[in-house]
């Protein structure tokens, strides 16, 4: 694994694939700087005064978009909030008319939810402003990553090692793709498991081990994240039903029993109480899915701070 870089040196944040382990623990460790920050009586620093970001959630969003909002305002910038449904692309306006008339304003950094996998990919080619990724079809949402694998860094004391299961929907997933290269780059063991249909073995080829036996994937996980069935990406049904899902792939009180007893219970959110993962456990003291939400708060502004051409943790002022 490399050691820290000195600084960041992308204009963007596209995807978790490219980046190395190093940039991952940059991240990381300007993450730690502005959760301290978030800790003080006036929450916000002047890092990005006078920029303008714009949020352009093509896609429903609760926990992203107010935390990207949140995360931009902390830092001072000037933040527009744009969705589809009050738009002029419901007038059958292009993507790429809507962000260069918005360029035109002097938005600085774009963030973007969109169904298509590659959209904010396309953004990057033309604009001239930073783009930041906030999830892209069934394709990456690399802050959800950044935030999942610091919140196990923040509670395990490291990545390294450690047997990390994500249970669910994984082929459907930009959460399960980010996740893996996240973790795999910081030196993880990652198990797959679901139903055969929704976790093909393709997966192995990234380094991943796949299994359909949920008592053997969760038995000896440090880490277990559930993801939920992604019925709005999923053109036929993968599987009978709800109830049998749940019987075979929740996490339940019984199977919770099989887990270790430091184990980490994970969710993206957001979350079906009763199907992936049931109430109790969701809300179990070995839950950290609020602690999720807490620290991507901080890894947003981590984000926005860095693709403005922030250095890392030493750059940040008072
Ligand atoms: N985890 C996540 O991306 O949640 P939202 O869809 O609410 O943003």
């Amino acid at each position: 694994m490399n050691s820290t870089p000195a600084v960041w040196n992308r204009k963007h944040l596209l995807d978790i694939e490219s980046l190395s382990a190093a940039e991952i623990q940059l991240v990381h460790d300007t993450t730690r700087a502005f959760r301290s920050v978030g800790e003080r009586a006036i929450k916000k620093v002047p890092a990005l005064r006078g920029k303008t970001v714009v949020n352009l959630f093509i896609e429903p969003s609760t926990r992203t978009r107010i935390s990207f909002e949140l995360a931009a305002m902390r830092l001072t910038a000037d933040v527009i909030n744009f969705t589809a449904e009050a738009s002029s692309l419901k007038k059958g306006e292009t993507l790429k008319d809507t962000a260069r008339n918005l360029e035109s304003l002097n938005a600085d950094i774009f963030i973007i939810r969109h169904s298509a996998s590659g959209a904010p990919h396309f953004l990057s080619r033309f604009l001239r402003g930073s783009v930041v990724n906030a999830g892209d079809g069934a394709h990456e949402h690399p802050t959800q990553a950044l935030l999942d694998t610091f919140t196990i860094r923040e509670k395990k004391g490291h990545v390294a090692g450690l047997n990390v299961t994500i249970l669910g929907d994984i082929l459907y997933s930009r959460v399960a793709r980010s996740n893996i290269w996240a973790l795999l780059k910081l030196g993880a063991h990652v198990t797959l498991c679901g139903p055969s249909t929704l976790v093909p073995r393709v997966f192995e080829e990234m380094g991943c081990r796949v299994t359909y036996d949920v008592d053997e994937a969760i038995a000896s996980a440090d880490v277990i994240n559930l993801l939920r069935i992604q019925h709005e990406r999923q053109r036929r049904s993968m599987f009978p039903g709800l109830g049998e899902y749940t019987s075979i792939f929740g996490l339940t009180k019984a199977r919770f029993a099989l887990t270790k007893p430091d184990v980490l219970i994970m969710h993206p959110g957001p979350i079906n109480r009763g199907v992936e993962i049931s109430s109790e456990i969701a809300d179990c003291e070995r839950s950290v899915v609020l602690e999720q939400v807490t620290n991507g708060l901080a890894v947003r502004m981590a984000v926005l701070f860095l693709v403005n051409g922030g250095q890392g943790p030493q750059g940040i002022g008072a």
